[in-house]
């Protein structure tokens, strides 16, 4: 059997998700591995019998490879790309795309034209119970979203800055953000506001707060707060006409979808593993098993262009209109 040569940049947390399940894949070979915490990068190699870098752009440029994940801290994206990019290398790059939108719309340029498969890890949008809401979404619009990410403020160290991580809205809302447009369609428009943290390098906002107005007309809610001891809610509610879908997330393989009613409600529990199946899509495009990825580069921009106008508006103070046309207004 052809065994696909794989790469994984970032050694940290999510990287370790997605090198269990390549693992465990028999027509996979991890072949290296990058950190700028070179032990880091060690430890991981052993585990799976690959070569450890020290950096990213090393090992994209000396070794062959079929494809290669990106899962570096928000901070770190541009010149990773571009290296795949001017590879003609294909990339799964896990979200935000970056910490702002200009470095994220510059990848994007680069790739246009180049056909050149990408994905990116808003990994809701595999998950059997979103695809039910979809479905039920088809046929009955939604007319109302509420979404919520309470929780714990994350330790590792780049997270609390803003210059690093992007903020809680663009790191990890923007999950929220990415599945209120998968099941209520693009927003026309962005009104937000900020608790902003007290004086200090931790700059990244205790809270945050948007008003959304969808290009169907539907309008919704979702809130941001860091201030927990931990996780409290991550979920996202839909109102549509006689029902109400609640979609929420207790772990990486552990998600619920509720079905509420007149007459009551139905609760469906989910413990797929959507970080396997998005990383399983992506290698099947590339062996031409798929047509193509869900979530591929460009329509990721959308949703970061989104979680960024958010962003933007709550420091701003004033409505953000996006351009539902185009990805990167
Ligand atoms: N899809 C999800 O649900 C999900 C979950 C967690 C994290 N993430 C995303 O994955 C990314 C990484 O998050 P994490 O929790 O794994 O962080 P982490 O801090 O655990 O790991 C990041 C690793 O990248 C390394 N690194 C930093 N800059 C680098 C560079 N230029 N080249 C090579 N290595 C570099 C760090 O040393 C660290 O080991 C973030 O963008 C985060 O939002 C996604």
């Amino acid at each position: 059997m052809t065994r696909l040569r794989v790469a994984c940049v970032g050694t940290g947390f999510i990287a370790g998700e997605h090198l269990r399940a390549l693992s465990a894949m028999a027509d996979v070979q991890i072949v290296a591995v990058a950190d700028t915490q070179l032990e880091r990068a060690e430890q991981v190699a052993a585990r799976y019998g690959s070569r450890a870098h020290g950096d990213g752009l090393t090992l994209l440029n000396t070794e062959e490879l079929d494809a290669v994940w990106l899962c570096v801290p928000p901070f770190a994206h541009g010149a990773l790309e571009a290296a795949a990019i001017a590879r003609g290398l294909p990339f799964f790059v896990e979200k935000p795309l970056a910490s702002d939108l200009s470095t994220a719309q510059s990848i994007a340029d680069q790739l246009a034209g180049t056909g050149l498969t990408t994905a990116v890890g808003y990994h809701w949008r595999h998950l059997d119970v979103v695809q039910r809401a979809a479905e039920l979404l088809a046929r009955t619009p939604a007319q109302l979203v509420t979404g919520y990410w309470w929780d714990k403020t994350p330790r590792v160290p780049w997270w609390p800055q803003r210059a690093h991580s992007g903020g809680q809205v663009v790191e990890q809302t923007t999950h929220i953000f990415d599945l209120a447009r998968h099941l209520a369609g693009d927003v026309a428009e962005v009104t937000a506001a900020e608790r902003s943290a007290p004086a200090g390098p931790e700059d990244v906002p205790l809270a945050a707060s948007s008003l959304l107005r969808f290009v169907s007309g539907a309008v919704g809610s979702i809130s941001s707060a860091r201030v927990l001891d931990g996780r409290h809610r991550v979920a996202l509610h839909v109102v549509a006409e006689s029902h109400v879908l609640e979609i929420s997330e207790h772990g990486l393989t552990d998600h619920e979808l509720r079905i509420g009613t007149g007459d009551g409600a139905e609760v469906v529990r989910s413990r797929q593993d959507p970080i396997a199946v998005e990383d399983r899509e992506f290698l099947d495009v590339l062996l031409g098993i798929t047509p193509r990825v869900r979530v591929p580069y460009q329509e990721a921009l959308r949703t970061h262009t989104l979680a960024c106008a958010a962003d933007r508006s709550a420091r701003d103070g004033t409505p953000v209109r996006l351009d539902a046309g185009a990805a990167g207004a």
